[in-house]
């Protein structure tokens, strides 16, 4: 059987798989997905039969008596219209939210190439406020039944064997807890007191943990979209004529990491926005670490800090200089879903 950590979060979607044979996928992209329409994907920019410009397919995912393409990327190449999955509080309640969920799911039990009858172990993360009996069973009921669909014109049956549910903020202590096979790694995490920090692209959590038992929970909106609804405003006086979109935004300026001068393409037009994101980086993290101050005064208390979550990593180096005593995890962003992975790999048992 295979083991699967999926994270929906608001802004990106994590997977991580792990095989019977121990090898271990991960993949992550944008929340969103499109409905997939062939005379649409001939008229797409710069793109033939759903190829990337390197050369890699989309894949087209059936459900529900629809095909649809998943991830803003492939959302773009084949000429669709990404559909926000946004909503944090009542997520449960979203069709968009659900229809991502299923949707990773499908691509994340047929990662390796499997089509056909697919058994897995399933850790999925919710947000803590989302930890609650009630919202739980609503989450459980979309995997009772088996995930039919097919992959491009395969036919896929997903059948979550074992299903496990975890808070955000406890999947990324889990991940430093366990190993990749599930064994305990790091036994300190279980007296220590912990603050993990997960930083996302719309929310700011910080959750304490005395002896692996969650101790309180403060949650700021705040993040990398508040970074780039800056640059979109920026871009906009600069060039009035410009409509700048959010997905299209974080994909051109994610393709530019680690360039020293970043430009948003618009058509023709090529506009440079190197300090425009600069100053939304500055001014975001100064609104930020105020935040956290206000909330921690007392952060040197902590004798663990694991950060985590995208916005975590892009603010890296100065979460570090602020709080010398924070342990980035390996690929913040992926750490929730590795986290949850692990979990089910601890129960079913990493050689199953
Ligand atoms: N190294 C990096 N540099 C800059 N930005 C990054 C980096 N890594 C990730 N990001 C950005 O982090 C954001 C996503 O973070 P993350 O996946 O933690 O958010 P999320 O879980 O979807 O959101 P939330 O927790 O608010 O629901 C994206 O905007 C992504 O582009
Ligand atoms: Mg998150």
């Amino acid at each position: 059987m295979k083991s699967i950590g999926l994270d929906v979060g608001n802004g990106t979607t994590c997977i991580v798989v792990r095989r019977e044979d121990g090898s271990i996928s991960r993949k992550m992209y944008a929340s969103t997905y499109g409905l997939y329409d062939k005379d649409k994907e001939k008229t797409a920019i710069g793109t033939s039969k759903s190829q990337h410009a390197n050369g890699v397919q989309s894949n087209v995912f059936a459900l529900n008596g629809r095909e649809y393409v998943v991830g803003y990327q492939d959302v773009q190449t084949v000429g669709s219209t990404p559909v926000s999955t946004y909503g944090r509080e009542e997520r449960v309640h979203l069709g968009a939210y659900q229809t991502m969920t299923r949707l990773a799911l499908l691509d994340a039990a047929t990662m390796d190439g499997d089509t056909g009858v697919i058994e897995v172990a399933l850790g999925f993360g919710v947000p803590n406020e989302d930890y609650r009996e009630e919202r739980l069973s609503e989450f459980a009921k979309w995997f009772k039944e088996p995930i039919t669909g097919a992959k491009n014109g395969e036919q896929v049956v997903v059948m979550v064997n074992q299903f496990e549910l975890l808070s955000q903020p406890i999947a990324v202590l889990v991940d430093a807890y366990y190993d990749d096979e599930g064994y305990v790694q790091d036994p300190t995490i279980e007296v220590d007191n912990v603050l993990v920090i997960d930083s996302g692209s719309g929310t700011l959590d910080m959750t304490e943990f005395r002896g692996m038992k969650l101790q309180k929970q403060v949650s700021e909106a705040i993040g990398m979209n508040d970074v780039y609804q800056r640059v979109i405003e920026d871009i906009e006086k600069r060039q009035p004529k410009v409509r700048a979109d959010a997905y299209n935004l974080e994909y051109q300026i994610r393709s530019q990491d680690g360039k020293p001068e970043m430009v948003y393409q618009h058509g023709s037009l090529c506009i440079p926005i190197t300090d425009l994101y600069v100053n939304a980086m500055n001014d975001v993290w100064t609104d930020m670490v105020g935040r956290i101050e206000r909330r921690y005064p007392d952060r040197m208390r902590f004798n663990r800090v694991l950060l985590a979550g995208g916005t975590g990593d892009a603010f890296a180096e100065r979460f570090a200089r602020w709080m010398p005593q924070i342990q980035k995890t390996v690929e913040p962003q992926l750490a929730i879903a590795r986290g949850l992975c692990k979990y089910v790999i601890s129960l079913v048992g990493a050689t199953e």
